[in-house]
């Protein structure tokens, strides 16, 4: 959050499982893809990404490898218990304080082993101020209010949710997705960064809370679990600043964006073709996000193969633009750009994606860019990452030059293998 200079202008606070990631019904991840395109153009640089989830974060860091997710600025974890900042996740000591108010793990423990319609969640799935059960729909409401009372009889102040018809989680009074949240917001107002807009979006019972944080807009994807949908025709029906989306998954998410105008909305991945930049275009993140969307199609074969496109990449690069592949060998950029050229439709049927995460550009010099951002790339089951930084000048009569590009393999990459790696 430091990076920032000014209040951003977004803050999205989006649950992951059926949210953000949609589990189910989109094995190739498009609309998570679409998401992200349109996050790294428009927003990544002056806006904040707050990723809230159940899991507890060795399951967020699975989930991760999973799946092509962006980084978020806060990672909240554990429903709501667990804050933690930055790519290097460093944990909310202040706020694990609170957590341990009125708490004792011990106390849940013992109580609620007197009921047998708890069945105790994986040991992976357990934190210290989250206890999480299986429980049957039916005796979801009856439990949750005997346990409540029972826990605070013994001096506890407790919270009890029931999520995704079956989860039930026990947690501190002052945890959960909407009070970290609200937590996120106080942190963000004394260091003068309040967001202009806040947008949540969730759907299951976990996230309802996030719904209740005063003056945030709120989307319910369209695959919603019934006891949200109740939470909202009980609660907030009548909340303009709330929707249903008619979409699922991210796509409800980009689909709120639209709606409560908090343009840009039009992800780059909804742009057919070839993505030329605009003479008038000084946004070099931008350059970037639609260079590599390029990369994926024509890789892919989903761009026609047109000698003018590659002619057009490389009459933006300067003629001596130097490329630092991530084996350290130096090449010409524009001889890159025509090796490039070489490969249209190799991965076509092999299920090639490219996406960037953490696009930020800086201008150290007046008509100077410094762009940094992690470059993926996956092949079916193979996954690799660049540190990837490309440095920027504006021409005179406006547009970008691509000055030199230097890639070295990111930590995260699961393999270092640079023979098949173009740029
Ligand atoms: C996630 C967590 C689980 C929790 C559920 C509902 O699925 O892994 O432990 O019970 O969210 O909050
Ligand atoms: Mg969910």
């Amino acid at each position: 959050m430091e990076r920032l200079i000014s209040p951003p202008r977004l803050m999205i606070v989006s649950d992951l499982d059926d949210t953000m990631v949609d589990r189910h019904n989109d094995p190739e991840n498009l609309s998570l893809l679409r998401f992200n395109s349109l996050w790294e153009d428009a927003f990544r640089n002056d806006s904040l990404l707050v990723f809230s989830t159940g899991r507890t974060l060795p399951m967020y860091k699975k989930l991760r490898k999973e799946r092509p997710m962006l980084t978020p600025d806060v990672i909240v974890t554990s429903v709501g218990t667990e804050i933690a900042y930055g790519k290097s996740m460093v944990t909310d000591d202040s706020w694990a304080n609170i957590m341990n108010n009125k708490w004792d793990r011990g106390i849940v423990e013992e109580e609620t082993s007197k009921f047998p319609e708890l069945t105790i969640q994986r040991e992976c799935d357990q934190r210290p101020n989250k206890v999480s059960f299986f429980i049957d729909k039916s005796k979801a409401q009856e439990v949750t209010k005997e346990l409540y009372q029972r826990l605070e009889k013994r001096g506890l102040e407790i919270k009890i949710i029931f999520s995704g018809g079956k989860a039930l989680d026990v947690l501190p009074k002052g945890g959960g997705k909407g009070q970290a949240l609200a937590y996120l917001l106080n942190k963000l107002r004394a260091e003068g960064k309040l967001p202009v807009n806040t947008l949540v979006c969730g759907d299951s019972g976990n996230d309802t809370e996030l719904f209740t944080v005063p003056n945030v807009f709120g989307v319910m994807v369209n695959n919603s679990q019934e006891e949200l949908l109740e939470w909202y025709e009980e609660n907030a029906k009548d909340n303009a600043k709330i929707i249903h989306a008619s979409e699922k998954c991210a796509g409800g998410i980009l689909e709120a964006i639209g709606h409560f105008k908090l343009c840009p909305n039009l992800s780059p991945r909804d742009v057919s073709g070839f993505l030329e930049c605009k003479a008038d275009n000084v946004n070099p993140g931008h350059e970037v996000v639609k260079f590599f969307l390029f990369y994926e199609r024509w890789r892919r074969g989903e761009v026609e193969n047109c000698e003018a496109y590659i002619a057009s990449l490389k009459a933006s690069c300067r003629p001596g633009g130097v490329f630092v592949h991530p084996s350290g060998a130096e090449k010409c950029l524009r001889d890159t750009i025509d090796e490039l050229g070489k490969y249209h439709g190799d991965k076509k049927d092999k299920k090639f994606r490219a996406w960037t995460d953490q696009v930020l550009a800086t201008d150290t010099n007046p008509g100077t860019w410094i762009v940094k951002l992690d470059k993926w790339e996956q092949t079916e089951n193979e996954r690799k990452c660049c540190r990837t930084t490309v440095k920027f000048t504006s021409k005179e009569n406006g547009g970008l030059v691509w000055e030199n590009m230097q890639q070295t393999w990111s930590e995260e990459s699961e393999m270092k293998d640079d023979s098949n790696w173009i740029i």
